[in-house]
């Protein structure tokens, strides 16, 4: 039997809080379908005073595809899908501080991501989301049918290499610097989501190199352009942790930028990132 779920929405361009739900138990089928037809309708969605070990965010997470292991983030020892996101009192940089979806540098790259707070700043440390579908609706008919043609050429080089954005400067995670050639992978950026057929803008300050088969200043002046246009007030909504509280987002449709405005104070998280079911498994499901 599945588990009622209450659903109230955190703002007018995405977010909603589900309650009702204790992700820490083995879920009933319908009740993780209802989880993930909130999530794609709302593109990010909070659940409030969850008590999870590292085996059972796992667990949750594996119901909606399977879990990535991240190439430079060290994973919990002996739970690698479990990444600890965590900034000390004498940190001055966080991790995800700036606009960005998950995992774009891949080929293919993650659907989902659902963090976990176990420690909270006593102020600050919120996190921002922006939906990229609002950004998409608010552009002219004739610059979404330029950028329907339009692919982008993202790579972790931009954060990753050694002297991209997260090189040396964080002492509280295991980041490895992305030596040597990490790979370039194009992605559209007009995504039609493939479970709602909405249609999102794709492009991402922290991966996205340039246009592809276009010069860089080319480039550059279209993807300022967009950066700026995505990140409009009117597409976010704001998440005010607790402990406890888990935050699960769509990286086909939202941006998110952790808050850094706790400086002195300890934030503690766990995150696992979803991956795309294969193929195989996704004929099969839709059979
Ligand atoms: C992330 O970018 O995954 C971290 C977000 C957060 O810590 O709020």
């Amino acid at each position: 039997m599945s588990q009622t779920l209450n659903i109230r929405r955190a703002a007018g361009a995405l977010g909603a809080e589900l309650s009702g739900v204790d992700l820490s138990r083995t879920l009933p089928d319908a009740t993780v379908a209802a989880i993930r037809q909130a999530l794609v309708e709302h593109q990010v969605i909070f659940f409030r005073d969850q008590t999870l070990t590292p085996a059972q965010q796992v667990a949750f997470g594996a119901r909606f595809g399977p879990l990535n292991i991240h190439p430079y983030v060290a994973g919990m020892a002996g739970q690698p899908e479990v990444m600890e996101i965590i900034k000390e009192p004498a940190d001055r940089i966080n991790f995800g501080g700036g606009w960005h979806s998950d995992m774009s540098f891949l080929e293919t790259p993650a659907i989902g991501s659902i963090l976990y707070a176990l420690e909270i700043p006593e102020f600050g440390g919120d996190t921002l989301f922006a939906s990229q579908a609002a950004a998409y609706d608010a552009l002219s008919d004739g610059l979404k049918a330029t950028l329907e043609t339009l692919s982008a050429v993202h790579s972790a080089s931009k954060e990753y290499s050694s002297t991209g954005a997260s090189a040396k400067k964080r002492t509280s995670m295991s980041v490895a610097e992305a030596d040597g050639y990490v790979g370039e992978y194009v992605h559209p950026m007009v995504l039609v989501h493939p479970e709602t057929g909405r249609k999102a803008l794709y492009v991402n300050p922290a991966f996205t190199l340039r246009i592809d088969g276009w010069k860089p200043r080319e480039s550059k002046a279209l993807l300022d352009y967009l950066f700026e246009h995505c990140r409009h007030e009117g597409f976010t909504c704001r998440f005010a942790w607790a402990r406890g509280s888990v935050a699960f987002w769509d990286n086909r449709s939202v941006w998110h930028f952790a808050l850094n405005d706790y400086a002195g104070h300890r934030r503690h998280m766990r995150r696992v990132t979803v991956d795309p079911w294969p193929h195989a498994v996704r004929a099969e499901v839709a059979a």
